[in-house]
């Protein structure tokens, strides 16, 4: 059985499907989650679900790293054998990073390696992009840089705006994010130097590509 540790900032939309998902599975659950935010919905979603929650608030250190390490300190304490980035807005210092090297993953609003940072929506537009989407991600010390696992895409219409594009990638978002989760969950995906495998195969660039 692994323990899930799920690190949110807001909504946390992408934790429940996590949670709903992982509901039923024998080989993992979620067993904290941790926001740096008090007052992100998000933890009130896992106290619903009867998990344990944290709240660390970033502004109350003087460094980065000080803030790392108590996340650390916290996570440690539940046992994490996965650490899931879900909307946690925080940039992490490399020590966290490869403190839980091979075992952080992460979700971004882009079909990675286009658009890392911030705005992916409005940059997808400005650029006349015909697809957008999302991918999940081992993290490296690189920004939104790390081996893709797994990445969806939904067609870009003429009628799209930045709104709409949020509610069509959420939708990927939480088909894909417990699909990772499983697959990690079960040892199906491995992280070998920067290429990950799935069931022994080594995946491309974009990591699977999900089909509806
Ligand atoms: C998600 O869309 C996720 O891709 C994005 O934050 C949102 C969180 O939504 N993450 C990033 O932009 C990280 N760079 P949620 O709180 O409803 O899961």
């Amino acid at each position: 059985m692994k323990n899930i540790v799920v690190l949110i900032s807001g909504s946390g939309s992408n934790l429940q499907a996590i949670i709903d998902a992982t509901a039923n599975n024998p080989h993992c659950r979620v067993v904290g989650v941790l926001s740096n935010k008090e007052s992100a919905f998000g933890l009130e979603r896992a106290r619903k679900a009867g998990i344990e929650t944290a709240a660390i608030d970033h502004t109350q250190f003087d460094s980065r790293l000080d803030f790392d390490n108590a996340l650390i300190k916290q996570i440690d304490l539940w046992q994490a054998d996965l650490v899931v980035l879900a909307g946690f807005m925080r940039i992490l210092t490399d020590q966290f990073v490869q403190h839980y090297s091979g075992r952080l993953l992460n979700i971004h609003p882009s079909l990675l390696p286009k658009y890392k940072g911030t705005n992916t929506h409005q940059r997808a537009l400005d650029a006349g992009d015909t697809e957008h989407g999302c991918t999940v991600h081992f993290v490296s010390e690189e920004l939104d840089g790390g081996a893709a696992i797994i990445q969806a895409a939904t067609p870009i219409e003429q009628r799209d705006d930045v709104d709409s594009l949020i509610k069509k990638v959420h939708q990927l978002e939480h088909k894909i994010y417990p699909i990772a989760v499983s697959w990690f969950a079960s040892n199906r995906i491995t992280l070998n130097g920067d290429r990950v495998y799935l069931d022994g195969s080594p995946l491309g660039e974009t990591g699977y590509i999900y089909r509806a």
